[in-house]
């Protein structure tokens, strides 16, 4: 029932066809260590079978497989298209890479639909978006991004999907050429493994793998077993994960020290029609700004107990971040502005205890709280 762990680096070969076989299947998991193990091969199968893809490559990070992406798919003198409101260092790895290899960047406002078909011409080869955005929750038009690529390039369509994950959203059945995942978040769902992966059919994901066989950042066999452990339960977390965020973000919608909710699946979100188009569950991920800035945000953040002050999401317990201050800290103001962060935004990743126990700590925090209010 539990696949044993293959911690092996190399594998002997029965004879010598067998091992000419093996150096030209880019795919072998018995050949050497840095190719992948049978570990790893039966986690991207999961993925690949969630995502309704032909294959899928998974790597030692959700970094390593955007920039494994990048390195297969985008030559010097391409043009690419990417989302500058999505999680800061997504958006610096993109900058940093097509300054280094020497690819024109268009970065766009992943709002406006009108942004895209600005952007994308003859030349662009990568159209790069997020969707639910990290933190802002902003959502992309899967579909409609991927009609107007398709109408107005060859390029491939790339959609970081790991705050929806494959049980809320699948791109690729909406016209997306490649899905990808942070899956240290949901898919790991333990908070206890760092990792990525891509999906998408056969031919871009052997580009991809071959990328990735010369860079090497690949996945610990534990960590693919633990992945494989992680994601059987997928489904009944994330249903959890959808209920509770729902009613989290319906609470804090009705609080008076609350400026603003963003949470797919409330109508007041400005793109619940795309949401309701194609997410079939909000997600966990809520975000809310509270009256007062940054002080009354960071004054919040000190005062819940249930709700753990930490960086990461997607984990079983519930989490709470200062964007401005935490993970979006390297971007300058005038950047986190731009692309919709406040000072007073917190962003919750609401887990899967009593929803009743998640809502009691932030009333509590929010009436503890130091909140300035003029
Ligand atoms: C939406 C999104 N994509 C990619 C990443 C990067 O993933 P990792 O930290 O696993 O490299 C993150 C990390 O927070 C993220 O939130």
């Amino acid at each position: 029932m539990s696949p044993p762990i293959c911690q092996s680096t190399a594998f002997e070969f029965p004879n010598t066809e067998e091992g000419a076989r093996r150096a030209a299947d880019i795919h072998a998991d018995e050949f050497y260590g840095r190719w992948g193990s049978r570990n790893e091969r039966e986690f991207e199968a999961i993925i690949a079978a969630l995502e309704g893809a032909e294959d899928a490559v998974s790597t030692s990070s959700g970094l390593a497989a955007i920039s494994m992406v990048f390195h297969a798919l985008l030559q010097p003198g391409d043009h690419c298209v990417a989302v500058h409101n999505c999680y800061s260092e997504s958006k610096i790895l993109i900058e940093e890479l097509c300054k280094q290899h020497s690819v024109e960047l268009t970065m766009i406002s992943s709002e406006d639909i009108e942004n895209y078909r600005n952007a994308i011409n003859p030349n662009t080869k990568l159209v790069y978006a997020e969707t639910p955005a990290n933190p802002t929750i902003t959502l992309v038009d899967i579909q409609e991004v991927s009609r107007i690529t398709k109408e107005q390039s060859d390029a491939i369509f790339v959609v970081d999907s790991t705050f929806a994950t494959p049980y809320n959203q699948q791109p690729l059945k909406l016209g997306a050429d490649i899905v990808l995942h942070s899956a240290t978040k949901y898919i790991g769902g333990h908070s206890d493994v760092v990792a990525g992966v891509c999906a998408g059919n056969k031919d871009l994901m052997s580009k991809v793998r071959k990328a990735f066989s010369f860079h090497g950042p690949k996945l610990d066999p534990f960590a693919a077993w633990l992945l494989c452990r992680g994601v059987r339960t997928l489904g009944l977390r994330v249903q959890k994960h959808n209920e509770n965020a729902l009613k989290i973000a319906t609470f804090l919608e009705n609080h008076p020290m609350v400026n603003k909710v963003y949470y797919p699946f409330l109508k007041s979100h400005k793109q619940h029609d795309i949401a309701a188009r194609q997410m079939t569950g909000g997600g966990g991920m809520v975000c809310f700004e509270v009256k007062g800035g940054m002080n009354s945000g960071l004054s919040l953040i000190s005062n819940v107990k249930l709700n753990k002050m930490a960086v990461s999401l997607g984990g079983y317990s519930s989490t709470i971040t200062h964007p401005a201050s935490m993970t979006h800290n390297l971007l300058p103001r005038e950047e986190r502005e731009k692309g919709g962060i406040t000072d007073g935004m917190l962003r919750l990743s609401v887990g899967i205890e009593e929803v009743e126990d998640i809502q009691a700590d932030l009333e509590n925090a929010l009436n503890q709280a130091n909140l300035v209010t003029n």
